[in-house]
């Protein structure tokens, strides 16, 4: 009679360790929500992205990035040291959780302008697509962002931070950045950068058309 009991609190305790190991510290969490607000939603007024519904693996690899100085290297990139600050007090162990926890968030609909722009689509399906997806959902096994939960700010900051060598630059980031930093290169200028931000927009707010 003694066995099953004994089988059961030994369940018990794994299942316990296990959800304490992948959840997110709350002290983490409420650091987070200062800027990022309390679903991830993200504050464009202080710069800070939607984190709600991101991919995980990009998640996961941005903080580490931020850790290990590939991103936030730069005085320039004011938003990027600050965040850097933030995860250099972070626990290591906690990247994943975290990861994890904004990426099944559900911070509700993004509110985007809904302008869909010609020069625009022609641009993010014949370049951007192929790394983000179509809808710009992105990929995890290529480590590519969700870009169509972003708002158009940061997408604008992101992309000229690329150009600028702010974010992506040999010397400083992994592979990665420094794919992403040749693509924002080819962008042809502020025109056609804000073009494919606005048609970012009109595939979140499902304006795109075919
Ligand atoms: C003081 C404000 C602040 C706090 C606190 C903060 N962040 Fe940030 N975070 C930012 C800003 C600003 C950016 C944008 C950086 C940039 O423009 O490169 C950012 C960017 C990020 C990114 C990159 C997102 C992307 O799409 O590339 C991740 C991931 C992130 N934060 C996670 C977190 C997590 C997890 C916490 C809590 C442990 C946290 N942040 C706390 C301000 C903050
Ligand atoms: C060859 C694959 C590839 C292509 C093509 C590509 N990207 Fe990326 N993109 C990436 C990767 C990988 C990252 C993450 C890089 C990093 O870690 O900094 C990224 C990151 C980004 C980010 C930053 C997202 C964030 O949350 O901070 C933006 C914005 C972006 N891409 C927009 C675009 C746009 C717009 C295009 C087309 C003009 C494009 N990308 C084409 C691979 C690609």
């Amino acid at each position: 009679m003694k066995h099953p009991i004994c089988i059961g609190v030994l369940l018990l305790a794994a299942t316990l360790r296990a959800q304490a190991e992948s959840a997110p510290h709350l002290a983490s969490l409420q650091t987070c929500a200062a800027c990022h607000g309390d679903r991830g939603q993200g504050n464009p007024a202080l710069g800070a992205p939607r984190l709600a519904g991101q991919q995980a693996d990009y998640l996961l690899q941005q903080l580490q990035g931020f850790k290990a100085g590939r991103r936030g290297y730069d005085a320039r990139d004011s938003h990027g040291a600050q965040m850097r600050v933030v995860v250099a007090s972070l626990d290591e162990a906690d990247f994943a959780p975290l990861a994890q926890h904004y990426a099944g968030q559900d911070a509700g609909p993004v509110s985007a302008p809904a302008q869909p722009d010609a020069r625009g689509k022609v641009a993010y399906q014949g370049t951007c697509a192929a790394c983000h997806g179509p809808e710009g959902e992105g990929y995890a096994h290529l480590k590519t962002a969700n870009l169509r939960i972003l708002d158009p700010a940061y997408l604008e900051r992101q992309l000229s931070h690329y150009a600028q060598g702010l974010r992506g630059a040999d010397g400083h980031a992994d592979q990665h950045g420094i794919w992403m930093r040749g693509i924002a290169l080819q962008i042809g200028g502020d025109a056609e950068r804000k073009a494919i931000v606005d048609y970012i927009g009109s595939l979140a707010a499902g304006t795109a058309g075919n």
